[in-house]
């Protein structure tokens, strides 16, 4: 799958699709043969399916896909870049699952999507499947696992866990410097500022968009407190989340950031690292392996880990990851199994390790040498148990509603359109409303 070549096919598959659907059914690719032939060559039996997810900055995803199709000469992949946002993301594949489209066929999910996809039936449920290729369900990591179950049935299987972590460049920063706290952070970040020709201090998610909610939740939990408690009251209104979200406010509006932090998602936030633009960075585990891509990054080899700063009550993640899911729609169901299946087992899981750093979602490839020795956060115990006590954010069927009252509110504090006392009222409010509806 190079990527120009793809491009290209996919504006041409875009044009095609409809007037093909209209067609034919089958999407196999077809040569023109003598009349009277009715042997099948290779490439005629040859099943294309569509594989959709945001964009990779890494080079996982493009490992897996040819590791798939070598093992799989019978099924290409087309991949199809979606937004990397992922409430964009999401908005698409609502609208091509809403038109009941067959376009794609397998999907990655974010955590916070599967009762959505599976209460509105967009997804095929995977039991049949995992039952008659005795797939070991004990293998993975429970939580990633039971985060893609809804109503007693598994609907995607999950590929990597997410959990925030604080990056920082070894030739600046030692390892006794390190920040333990926000406000060391800041410290740190303004001391270090402009050494070895960096621009920024520290960079982190602050658009309006899913991943300022996550940063929000790391923020607010550092601090003891909570979007919505696990009795699944909102809690937002209350001294500790209002400590958190100040501290959010503060460091966004302070100089260690870009003027236009207002404007960074993940994908602004590796560029700057990669770039070599600033000193500390908040992001997910896969910037371990980007931040070391000698093809493209200018700081390989100098790339540090820890925990995020912790506030009054010590250091909070925010729970992440993705899972592959197939649509209800697909034309070919049995073949997009077999490439979940690649994607989500332990040999696809393997690949998005070494060349992602995405985290596995099977425990047993913590104790992978090859996994271990690409990318050493993930022997780190630490690391290991930093994610099983990484926070959750809000489990609730309208999650897209109660994300856009945080992103909204937040961002009105950070824009000093408001005050954080006035944000976590107005969220209290308006989640309230949307819990009751
Ligand atoms: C990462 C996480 C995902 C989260 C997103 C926010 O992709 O895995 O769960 O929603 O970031 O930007």
């Amino acid at each position: 799958m190079k990527k120009s070549k793809k491009a290209k096919l996919l504006a041409v598959f875009a044009t095609l699709s409809l007037a093909l659907a209209a067609c034919s059914s089958d999407q196999s690719s077809t040569q023109e043969k003598p009349a009277g032939d009715k042997t099948k060559t290779a490439s005629e039996q040859k099943v294309k399916l569509v594989y959709a997810r945001g964009k990779d900055v890494t080079k996982g995803t493009e490992k897996m896909v040819e590791a798939f199709e070598a093992s799989h000469p019978n099924i290409d992949i087309e991949f199809r870049e979606m937004p990397s946002d992922t409430g964009k993301q999401h908005d698409a594949y609502i609208t091509a699952f809403n038109a009941k489209s067959s376009e794609i066929d397998v999907i990655d999910m974010d955590v916070i999507w599967p009762a959505e996809f599976a209460q509105a039936g967009y997804v095929l449920p995977l039991d049949r499947f995992i039952q008659q290729d005795g797939i070991d369900l004990n293998e993975y990591n429970q939580g990633a696992l039971g985060a893609a179950q809804f109503n007693g049935k598994q609907w995607a299987l999950p590929k990597f866990v997410d959990a925030g972590l604080l990056y920082y460049r070894k030739d600046l920063v030692k390892a006794d410097e390190v920040p333990k706290t926000w406000d060391e952070l800041l410290a740190k970040a303004k001391e270090k500022k402009g050494q070895g020709n960096t621009k920024f201090g520290y960079v982190f998610q602050s658009k309006q968009y899913e991943g300022l909610v996550c940063n929000a939740v790391e923020f607010v939990a550092s601090y003891g407190g909570a979007f919505i408690d696990k009795n699944g009251n909102v809690a937002v209104n209350s001294p500790e989340a209002i400590k958190g979200l100040k501290k959010l406010v503060e460091v966004a509006k302070s100089d260690v950031v870009p003027g236009n932090v207002t404007t960074f998602t993940e994908v602004e936030s590796d560029q700057a690292f990669i770039e070599g633009q600033t000193v500390f960075l908040r992001n997910w585990p896969y910037e371990y392996a980007s931040a070391n891509d000698k093809d493209k990054s200018k700081i390989v080899g100098q790339v540090g880990v820890a925990p995020l700063p912790a506030g009054d009550k010590g250091s909070a993640a925010a729970l992440g990851g993705w899972m592959a899911g197939i649509n209800k729609y697909s034309k070919h169901p049995k073949e997009s199994w077999e490439f979940l299946k690649f994607m989500a087992g332990a040999e696809g899981q393997k690949i998005d390790a070494i060349y992602g750093g995405h985290a596995p979602t099977i425990t047993k490839l913590y104790q992978d040498q090859e996994i271990l020795q690409a990318n050493p956060t993930f022997a780190d115990k630490g690391f290991v148990d930093g994610l099983s006590a990484a926070v959750s954010r809000p489990v609730a069927p309208n999650y897209p509603e109660i994300s856009e009252i945080i992103q909204i509110n937040i961002s009105k504090a950070i824009a000093g359109e408001q005050t954080v006392e006035q944000a976590a009222q107005n969220m209290e409010k308006e989640m309230k409303a949307a819990l009751n509806k």
